[in-house]
């Protein structure tokens, strides 16, 4: 595997040295790219030495080559150790002012940064807040250490030693089990138009479809993402179609779903539309407000099972459950499972602060005889793997 190993300038550049003798006899090939501040603490000729190749800072050292584009693109895991303050700000940023930074915008592979500052540092906003962009857009950034720092002072901010970041990274690199496969998934809620100004709506946000899509994507697939007002950032690397209303949702769905091996439903769908949208705003000082009639709108997923787009395309359902008298949430998922047909079911309980907008998800999948055949619970991203998991198995069972 090809690695890439950034350093910014930071005293804990000298257990990166380790980290790298770690990564190369595991039988990596690992590039170091130091910044200009990390030569300050370690010289070229360790990095040399114990990478086997030369190392450059700056975009205009190997000019010829197109270093920097080279450099993200071939590489299969990017790890930035020890990830200064300031390394930070910059890839939260986009800037692109030396061979790291330039590197870590055109790699699409697994990034880790192991942050490793003053712990006043590690705690300032500023430093949180770049933290949490590079999180949303899926970059891994691990948790410092606390503990003796460079002084004699100790808190967060250490950075953990070198056998621990390897493990950390490697786990990043898991399989490419999607290559070659073409994946539509769609998330958000859709807006249904009242008026010219006001519609009918739901509270997802997209986050799970987006980790869907983000984890299709690192897997190898071919991804579209068709997003129904998504308010979290949109992944890297995959094709984005924005889409409205739960007609236009069904439309971009079934067109891009012609040559997919793969549907995905995670988008929250309007049941039900006003039937006629005034065409101009409802005013206040017209009386007493009419009542708004609704229509059904199409079940897209019903759709896709009855009339799939392609022949032998796998068909995942989601399904937002409560609890009531009648059942639990996975009575009525087994139930939906089974009235649904498709050939997963992901339920996941809703209310009480689980499922729409909240980091984590606690779910299980069922298959169309409702029978579980995966569970997750954790971040959505780690939902996502366990979904793509189940779809894998079926697909493989295909091939
Ligand atoms: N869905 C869809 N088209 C719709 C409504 C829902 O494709 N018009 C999809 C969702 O994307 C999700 C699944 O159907 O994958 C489950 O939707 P849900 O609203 O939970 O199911 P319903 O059949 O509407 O059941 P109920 O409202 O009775 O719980």
């Amino acid at each position: 595997m090809r690695v890439l190993l950034g350093v910014s300038g930071g005293i804990a550049a000298y257990k990166s040295a380790a980290l790298l003798r770690l990564l190369t006899e595991a039988g990596h090939d690992v590039r170091v790219v130091p910044t200009a501040a990390a030569l300050e603490f370690v010289g070229r000729a360790t990095w040399e030495a114990l990478s086997g190749h030369p190392v450059t800072t700056g975009v205009f050292d190997d000019v010829a080559s197109v270093e920097h584009v080279r450099l993200g693109q071939s590489a299969d895991l990017v790890v930035v150790a020890p990830a200064t303050a300031d390394l930070l700000a910059r890839a939260a940023t986009g800037r692109a002012d030396d061979l790291l930074t330039a590197a870590l915008l055109v790699a699409r592979c697994p990034v880790l940064l192991v942050p490793a500052m003053h712990t006043e540092m590690w705690l300032h906003p500023a430093t949180q807040a770049n933290v949490a962009t590079l999180r949303s857009r899926g970059v891994h950034v691990l948790d410092p250490a606390s503990g003796r720092l460079t002084g004699a002072d100790s808190g967060p901010g250490r950075m953990p030693e070198p056998d621990e970041i390897a493990a950390a990274a490697l786990a990043l690199v898991g399989p490419r089990d999607l290559a070659g496969r073409r994946v539509v998934v769609s998330a958000g809620g859709t807006r249904e138009p009242v008026d010219p100004v006001r519609f009918l709506g739901n509270r997802s946000t997209g986050r799970q479809g987006v980790a869907l899509a983000r984890a299709a994507a690192r897997r190898g697939a071919d991804v579209v993402l068709v997003a129904a007002n998504v308010t979290v950032p949109l992944p890297h690397g995959v094709t984005v179609r924005a889409v409205e209303t739960a007609a236009e949702l069904g439309a971009a769905v079934r067109a891009e779903g012609k040559d997919a091996d793969v549907v995905v439903m995670a988008a929250a769908v309007a049941d039900f539309r006003p039937a006629e949208p005034a065409e101009h705003k409802i005013k206040k000082t017209s009386g007493e407000p009419a009542p708004i009639a609704l229509v059904p709108t199409d079940d897209v997923l019903a759709g896709l099972v009855a009339d799939p787009p392609r022949a032998g395309q796998v068909v995942v359902g989601f399904a937002a459950e409560t609890g009531d008298a009648s059942g639990d949430v996975l009575h009525h998922g087994r139930e939906k499972a089974r009235r649904k047909g498709a050939h997963l079911l992901v339920v996941n309980a809703v209310g009480g602060g689980r499922g729409f907008g909240a980091e984590t998800n606690e779910v299980t999948i069922l298959d169309r005889a409702g029978d579980v055949v995966g569970r997750a619970a954790g971040t959505k991203d780690d939902v996502a793997d366990a979904v793509w998991d189940a779809v894998v198995r079926l697909l493989d069972v295909d091939a």
